[in-house]
């Protein structure tokens, strides 16, 4: 009999009942996301032989405790059928200044903001958490590590293991007001040859003073030992985490290295070379399976799976016998919401598409706007800061240009393929992106879009001479290319663990 189990990503749970109605616009859909989450339940109770239920973290929208409380109830409704969840937070489930976007920075730690514009006193400390949680994977766990990691036996064979990399919650550097309280003075961890930091109270930090979204070398020590203690015993075990471990697309560490897992470099090695050849993860909110081989020839499959609480609405559906597992991908197609006549995915599509177009609109004419919509996507604000006018020049154009436009400016026209002659750039962009989140990247050089890309970056490359050289944008034709084609499988996977 095979061991099946579900996992989903990134419920972002927002309980709009205590909390209002939000009107800003995200690339999540928080209003909604109670109603996916229940349908996701559904979907996964009805299935017979689907016993366990995986979380991978960002539980809640920011870690709201009305929202944590009542997400608590809807788990229940699984272990009232007889399964089990098992889950782990992240850096969305307790209170932190650096999720300020939406807190206030002039007001106190502990408030949370909501629509209404007021302020509501119920965040969630990270030392709470585990008290909330413990039900779900904590408390019949063989093995637990700092109160937030465990390992959890999912049937007769098979091991999970649940890895927190919330990096203890450490904000990063430039939230001043927070790190005026936690003491801001990192320390070098001899321990790690000058790799980690530590600052006063023992929380771990890059060496910029960052929030080390990853590992300890404490944790990463029992993490090998649980691999070591599951193969002694002849099961199979993979893991679960909450930040990427493998880029979920090529260019992502250098677009935004701090939402990889940290020392991601070096992990991706230690776990393969000790035996382990799966984890999932999520956090980047993107579809995909990457593939990894260590320099001595072990590999390691990392599959990143998109948040439940957007486009595409994704449940991994996941089948274990033999050592070998079997990983496919459904989404969650209607959900009790008004979605004004429209499919739950187009619903889902669309509200991702105008987060897109709003970008770009707003690049081209309200660039504070823009800057606060990109933050929704990991891009850094410094960066984007200093090149305001590049940016608002470039948004008005790839708001009307089109890929003809741009063949007529670099006298290339003729070359590119007829059929592509009228796609905008700035809806062939939004689309881009978005087919990147789902792990749908289509666009091969073989169809007309694809290979018009490729010519016009040809192009743009000869004109750019070496100026592109030791930028993510060096060789122009295979950066495009890797943005527009994935032709590895994200949405299925079948292999030994
Ligand atoms: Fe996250
Ligand atoms: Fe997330």
């Amino acid at each position: 009999m095979p061991t099946n189990f579900c996992l989903i990503a990134d419920t972002h749970y927002y309980n709009v009942e205590a909390l209002g109605l939000r009107t800003d616009h995200h690339q999540k859909t928080l209003n909604e996301s109670g109603a996916i989450l229940d349908a996701a339940l559904d979907i996964f109770l009805q299935r017979k032989n689907c016993n366990v239920l995986i979380i991978a973290g960002d539980v809640t929208c920011d870690g709201e405790r009305e929202s944590h409380d009542e997400l608590v109830k809807k788990l229940r409704r699984v272990q009232a059928a007889g399964k089990r969840v098992l889950l782990i937070t992240s850096t969305h489930d307790f209170e932190q200044q650096s999720n300020a976007r939406r807190i206030a920075q002039s007001q106190p730690i502990g408030v949370a903001y909501t629509v209404t514009g007021q302020y509501h006193p119920g965040m969630t400390r990270r030392d709470e958490l585990r008290g909330i949680y413990d039900e779900f994977g904590f408390s019949d766990a063989l093995s637990v590590y700092d109160e937030l990691s465990y390992c959890a036996q999912i049937a007769p064979g098979l091991r999970v293991l649940m890895l927190n990399d919330d990096g203890n919650g450490r904000p990063p550097k430039n939230d001043t007001a927070q790190n005026a309280l936690l003491g801001d003075n990192p320390q070098k961890d001899d321990s790690t040859n000058g790799k980690h930091f530590k600052d006063e109270n023992g929380i771990n930090l890059t060496k910029d003073g960052h929030l080390l979204c990853g590992y300890s070398p404490e944790q990463m020590e029992w993490i090998l030992a649980q691999i070591a203690e599951a193969k002694a015993a002849g099961e199979a075990i993979f893991a679960v985490t909450h930040h990427p471990l493998l880029p979920p697309f090529p260019l992502f560490p250098a677009i935004s290295k701090r939402d990889m897992l940290g020392d991601f470099e070096t992990v991706r090695d230690t776990f393969s070379d000790n035996g382990l050849r799966m984890i999932f993860t999520g956090h980047s909110h993107i579809h995909n399976i990457g593939h990894y081989t260590s320099p001595t020839g072990n590999t390691i499959t990392d599959i990143n799976t998109a948040a439940l609480c957007g486009y595409p609405a994704p449940m991994r559906f996941c089948s274990f016998a033999d050592d070998m597992l079997d990983v496919h991908t459904e989404t969650v197609n209607d959900f009790a919401w008004d979605l004004g006549g429209i499919t739950a995915q187009d619903y889902l599509r669309d509200i991702f598409d105008r987060l897109l177009r709003d970008i770009i609109r707003s690049a081209a004419h309200d660039f504070d706007k823009f800057v606060e919509a990109c933050a929704d996507f990991g891009a850094p604000q410094e960066k984007l800061g200093r090149h305001k006018t590049a940016i608002t020049i470039l948004g008005k154009f790839l708001e009307r240009g089109t890929l003809g436009t741009l063949g007529s400016i670099l006298l290339y026209k003729r070359k590119i393929p007829k059929a592509a002659h009228k796609v905008v750039l700035g809806e062939l962009i939004a689309e881009a992106v978005r087919n990147i989140y789902a792990g749908t990247e289509h666009y091969s050089p073989e169809t007309p879009v694809g290979a018009a890309v490729q010519v016009l970056a040809e192009r743009l490359q000869k004109l750019a001479g070496g100026r592109l050289r030791g930028t993510p944008a060096e060789d122009l034709p295979s950066f495009f290319g890797s943005l527009l084609y994935d032709d590895s499988p994200d949405w299925e996977w079948h292999g030994k663990i």
